[in-house]
C-alpha cells in the first residue's frame, strides 16, 4: 500500500498488498500506479488491476489448468456478476433441487453466489499459489474479471466455455462509483463522481479500460462462438426467459421439453431475482471470504439508473468515448 493512502481497515485486509514477498513488491512497484482510485490500481498487460489482486492474477496465469468441461463466467466488475453467477449455478444444479422439499435447502438460500462460484484471481489463486481444484464437481463453474488477452494460456488453448456478461457503460460506471465509495475507509467520504468519471474516460477503472475489456470478449465471441457467449445485462433484463434458455444451451445443459413447459425457467429466475436474493438473511447480513459485506453487491439492479447520478452531459461524455472505441466492432452498449 502506498504511504500516502491510509491502509484499508482489517476487515478489508484482502485489499492490502504490503504483506507480499519483497520480490513481488519490487515487481509491483515497477508497474504504473493510479493511487487515487481506491483500492489503488496498477497497469499490467494493458489493463488497470487492483494492486492487491496482482499476486492472484500472476498465480492464476501461471498455474490454472482449464478442463474441457469448465465453464468460466467473465465480467467487468459491476456488470451483474452476482446475478449471472446465481443463474448459472441454479441452472447447472437444477435437477438436485427440482422438488419442493429440496428447493427449501437450495444453496443459494444460505450462501452468496460469490461463495458458490469462486473467482480465480480474487479468491482461489489469491489465497493459495496453486490450489488443488481437481476435486471441484464437474463441470467446474468458476469466475474471473480477467480481460481476454490476460486469461491463463490453458483457458485459451482449451475448449472450455466462457460466458461474458457486458453492461451499459454508464450503469456500470455508476454502480462502480457507489461500490468504490463503500470500500473507502471511514471518514474519507465519497469520491466526487466527476473525478471518477475523468478517470473512467481515460480508461482508468478496475480491470479497465472498460471498452478494451468488453471488446476483447466481443471479438472472441464472433471468432469462436462455440467457446465464448457474449450476453448483456440489458438483454437479460429484457427477456430473461430466452436468455436462461440460451445460457443453458451454451453451457451444455439444455432444458428438455418438459422443463420448457413446466415452471423450471421461472423457478430459476425467481430464485435469482434481485428481490429474492437481496432479501435473504445471508445477503443482508453475511460477509464474503474477503470480509466484504454481501449486501454491497445488491444496490438497485435496474437498467438506466445512471440518470439519477449523472447529468445528460456526463452521460454523453461516456457515450462519446465508448462509441468511438467500439466503432466498427458492431457492438453497441
Ligand atoms: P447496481 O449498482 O446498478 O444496482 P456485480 O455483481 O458485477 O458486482 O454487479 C453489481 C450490480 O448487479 C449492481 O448493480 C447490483 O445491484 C446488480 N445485481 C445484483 N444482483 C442482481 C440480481 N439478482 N438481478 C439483477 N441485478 C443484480
Amino acid at each position: 500500500m502506498q504511504a500516502s493512502q491510509s491502509p484499508p481497515p482489517d476487515h478489508l485486509r484482502y485489499l492490502r498488498d504490503d504483506d507480499m514477498p519483497q520480490a513481488f513488491q519490487d515487481l509491483l512497484s515497477s508497474l504504473p500506479l493510479e493511487e487515487d482510485w481506491f483500492p489503488s490500481l496498477r497497469l499490467y498487460q494493458g489493463f488497470w488491476f487492483p494492486s492487491s489482486l496482482l499476486s492472484g492474477i500472476f498465480n492464476c496465469q501461471n498455474h490454472f489448468q482449464a478442463y474441457l468441461s469448465d465453464i468460466l463466467l467473465v465480467t467487468n466488475p459491476k456488470s451483474g456478476t452476482t446475478w449471472l453467477k446465481a443463474i448459472l449455478f441454479a441452472l447447472l444444479n437444477r435437477a438436485k433441487y427440482s422438488n419442493s422439499d429440496s428447493q427449501g435447502c437450495h444453496p443459494l438460500l444460505t450462501q452468496n453466489s460469490h461463495e458458490l462460484v469462486p473467482y480465480l484471481e480474487h479468491k482461489l489463486y489469491l489465497e493459495q499459489e496453486n490450489p488443488d481444484l481437481s476435486a471441484l464437481a464437474s463441470p467446474r463453474l468458476l469466475a474471473t474479471h480477467l480481460p481476454y488477452s490476460s486469461l491463463p494460456q490453458s483457458v485459451s488453448d482449451s475448449k472450455c466455455k466462457l460466458v461474458y456478461l457486458g453492461r451499459n457503460p454508464k450503469d456500470t460506471f455508476v454502480s462502480m462509483w457507489h461500490f468504490t465509495n463503500k470500500l473507502r475507509p471511514e471518514g474519507k467520504g465519497q469520491i466526487p463522481i466527476q473525478e471518477c468519471l475523468n478517470r473512467f474516460c481515460r480508461g482508468v477503472s478496475p480491470y479497465g479500460p472498460y471498452w478494451d475489456h468488453v471488446l476483447g470478449y466481443h471479438k472472441a465471441s464472433l471468432e469462436k462462438p462455440e467457446k465464448v457467449l457474449f450476453v448483456t445485462y440489458e438483454q437479460m433484463k429484457l427477456d430473461p426467459r430466452a436468455h436462461v434458455r440460451r445460457l443453458a444451451n451454451f453451457v451444455g445443459c439444455p432444458l428438455n421439453e418438459e422443463e420448457l413447459r413446466d415452471e423450471t425457467v421461472e423457478g430459476v429466475l425467481r430464485m435469482c431475482s434481485f428481490d429474492n436474493l437481496s432479501s435473504l438473511e445471508v445477503n443482508k447480513s453475511g460477509k464474503l471470504w474477503n470480509g466484504l459485506e454481501s449486501k454491497l453487491f445488491f444496490r438497485r439492479g435496474e437498467v438506466g439508473d445512471w440518470v439519477n447520478y449523472m447529468s445528460a452531459e456526463m452521460g454523453e461524455r461516456i457515450d462519446g468515448v465508448v462509441d468511438e472505441k467500439l466503432h466498427g466492432s458492431g457492438l453497441k452498449l
